[in-house]
Order: C-alpha cells, then sequence, then structure tokens
C-alpha cells in the first residue's frame, strides 16, 4: 500500500493498520532525512499549509511547522488569540477566508470536539486535526506509538499502561485505538474519578494503583493533570494525587526491568513525574519530540498525495 485510505487526519478511530504502517515505514525515511546535514527535501515544494490554533501549544504547533518546512512547503501560521476571532468571527468564516488565500492544507487544534470534523464536511482541503478538545490527538499518537515501535522493537504484544488524567485526555483515546490497532495490550491507570465511565467498553484494563501498573508494563505513557480543563476537584489537592500517583526515579530503578518512560508534555514536574525520573535513562521524552517532526512530515507528505 502506498496511499492513506482517508483525505484527512481526523482521527486514529476512523484509519486502518495499514494506514499506521505506512505513516510508520514513511516517518522512518523522513527521520533518516532530517539527521542529515541538509535536512529538506522538495516533496512539498508549491503546497501552501495552514497552522490553525484555537488553543495553546508548544511542541505540535512547532512541530508541524518544523515538518512543512523540512518538506518545502509554504507555511501560514494562525493563532486565535491575536487574529479576529476576538471580534466574533466564525471558525468557518475563519477557514474560509484562509482557505481564499490559495491553501491546500490545514493543520487545525480546537478546544471543541469535533471541530476538525465539522470542518472536513464543510471546506475543500485536506485537515490534520492537531487536538480537538477532550477527543483525538492524532498525530501524538502516532509518535507515542512510533517511539514504542523504536525503542521496543515493535508495538505488537508489547504491554502499554496510560497513567494519569485519562478522563480529560485526548491523548488517552488516540493512543489506545492506536496501539489496539497495532496489537498491544493497553492498560490505563488514574484515580476512579479521572477514569471515565465508558472506559471498559474500550477494551483495555483498568488498574488503580500505578506500582502494579508499572509492574505490569513494557512502556509508561504518563498524561499531565490537565486542571485547565477541571470545573470540579477530582482529588483533594495536588499534593496528595502525587503522593498517590507521582512517580519517581526511585519507583523506576526498584522495578528492576526495563521500562520505557514517556510523557507527551507539557511535564507537571514534580506532580505526575518528578524530574529525576522525567530526566533519567528510562525516559525517551525528548526522543518522541524529535520523532513528532518525522511522524507529522510523513503524514503530511501522505495526505498531500491525497489532495
Ligand atoms: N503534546 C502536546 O500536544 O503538546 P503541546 O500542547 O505543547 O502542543
Amino acid at each position: 500500500m502506498s496511499k492513506l485510505s482517508q483525505k484527512h487526519l481526523l482521527g486514529i478511530k476512523n484509519i486502518t493498520r495499514d494506514d499506521i504502517e505506512l505513516i510508520f515505514e514513511t516517518a522512518d525515511n523522513f527521520k533518516e532525512v532530517i539527521n542529515r546535514p541538509i535536512r529538506k527535501v522538495p516533496s512539498l515544494r508549491d503546497v501552501t499549509i495552514a497552522n490553525v490554533f484555537f488553543e495553546n501549544s508548544t511542541r505540535t504547533r512547532l512541530s508541524f511547522e518544523l515538518a512543512e518546512k523540512r518538506l518545502s512547503a509554504d507555511v501560514v501560521n494562525f493563532s486565535a488569540s491575536n487574529s479576529s476571532v476576538k471580534k466574533g468571527e466564525t471558525l468557518l468564516d475563519t477557514v474560509n477566508n484562509i482557505l481564499a488565500m490559495k491553501v491546500e492544507m490545514v493543520v487545525m487544534r480546537h478546544a471543541s470536539v469535533g471541530a476538525p470534523h465539522f470542518l472536513s464536511r464543510h471546506i475543500n482541503a485536506a485537515i490534520v486535526n492537531a487536538g480537538d478538545g477532550t477527543h483525538e490527538h492524532p498525530t501524538q499518537a502516532l509518535l507515542d506509538a512510533f517511539s514504542i515501535r523504536e525503542k521496543l522493537g515493535s508495538v505488537s504484544g508489547k504491554k502499554v499502561a496510560i497513567i494519569g488524567d485519562i478522563l480529560h485526555s485526548r491523548v488517552a483515546l488516540s493512543n489506545i485505538f492506536a496501539l489496539q490497532k497495532l496489537g498491544a495490550k493497553v492498560m490505563v491507570c488514574g484515580p476512579p474519578t479521572l477514569l471515565p465511565k465508558y472506559i471498559h467498553t474500550l477494551g483495555v484494563q483498568v488498574e488503580l494503583d500505578v506500582q502494579k501498573a508499572l509492574q505490569w508494563c513494557d512502556a509508561a505513557n504518563v498524561l499531565r493533570i490537565q486542571l485547565e480543563r477541571q470545573q470540579i476537584k477530582y482529588f483533594p489537592s495536588l499534593r496528595e494525587y502525587t503522593l498517590y500517583y507521582g512517580i519517581t526515579r526511585k519507583m523506576l530503578d526498584e522495578l528492576n526491568k526495563e521500562i520505557v518512560l514517556m510523557h507527551p508534555g507539557p511535564i507537571n514536574r514534580g506532580v505526575e513525574l518528578s524530574s529525576d525520573a522525567a530526566d533519567s535513562a528510562h525516559s525517551v521524552i525528548l526522543d518522541q519530540v524529535e520523532n513528532g517532526v518525522a511522524v507529522r512530515m510523513a503524514v503530511l507528505y501522505l495526505l498531500a498525495a491525497t489532495v
């Protein structure tokens, strides 16, 4: 297979295992490219891509922008906080105005679940979901699975624990879909108040004890407590959360086994991860960031072929 089955990347739920494997094989090539002295290829010359961010981002926005530039695309960046959205312009009007300037692809982050899906029904450009509310963050899941494959040789048959605030996390849902499609066993671990009620319908194991989750898994993907999405208190205090769910270097060392420690970022240092754990030899957190550029190059390159 040399083409994706979809014209957009809206989520992992609606792509196939073949799509994911094609993205990984393409990303392997691009990872080699971005480690050469000349890191640019002409693959997307004359393609214009708009990065349209209605929510804050560091890694995803910069990673997409770098991926686009490494592919020689023309890039425009839109940030809602200093735009005419503040004057009341709608999402559809905003994007249609950007497209009128001859843009072929839109990378979009939005706080509302389904915003990129809505756009895909109304505009004639390829759309990449860079995170929609608490729903999906497909390129994060792809780079996470790619990093597990790189570190452990494959994803199939591996045990991956996703630990932390599952309820508010778009990374968790996209990771569950991607890992299961690739044949991994998935566990979620967190306080009961931060596990969604529907979690049992997703075919994952549920564990409340973080020590047991760490003992079980080959890779632990630790998620941030998303205080900005929490309108009520889900646990008594951050101190208590850290006491029961915070992961330290000592806990990892005492497992007496290889464990791949991941975090999508941004890290709340001293809350879900101690600094000595985040910066330890177990951690592949910065490898995830490096892989993000190669994976996003692959996604954009393959989607451009479907436009
Ligand atoms: N992982 C991630 O989405 O980080 P940003 O919010 O900084 O893009």
